[in-house]
């Protein structure tokens, strides 16, 4: 798990690009950072759409800023929202922080006070779904 000062670092990345969100639908926007095994922070916003099963969330954004700039391992992410229930990553979620998860990665649930809880990979998706055990690089 990273150390007290780089979850600070995440937690306070996640809170601002939350302030990027595009959700007028739900209203509820969200702000994802995450920091890869190479030691890069990556972050993203939850995206909506008029059509709206069309939008996608602020862990979505994040994985794709982190795979498109070449780095492919999570170490920890930790995902800011408002509201009166602490938000956890969605199923769908789940399964993509899995994709480029390891053993070690952590998942920190936060509210816009500061990180609340934070969970294993195992905690949250327990007998994930895998096709096979290495996939191929660049596949
Ligand atoms: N949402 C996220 O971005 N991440 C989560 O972990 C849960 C939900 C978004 C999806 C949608 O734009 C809004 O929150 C309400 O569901």
């Amino acid at each position: 798990m990273a150390d007290d000062k780089t979850l600070t670092r995440l937690y306070e990345a996640a809170k601002s690009v939350r302030d990027r969100a595009h959700a007028p639908y739900s209203e509820f926007p969200v702000g994802v950072a995450l920091i890869s095994d190479t030691g890069a922070v990556y972050t993203g916003c939850n995206i909506e759409n008029a059509s709206y099963p069309e939008g996608w969330c602020a862990e979505t954004s994040a994985i794709a800023h982190m795979v498109v700039a070449g780095d492919r391992k999570i170490q920890d992410i930790v995902v800011v929202a408002g509201g009166e229930r602490l938000c956890t990553p969605c199923g769908g979620c789940r399964q993509r922080i899995a994709e480029f998860a390891t053993p070690s990665t952590r998942i920190h649930a936060a509210s816009l006070d500061g990180i609340e809880k934070s969970f294993s990979m195992a905690d949250l998706l327990p007998d994930a779904f895998v096709l096979r055990d290495e996939p191929e690089t660049n596949t």
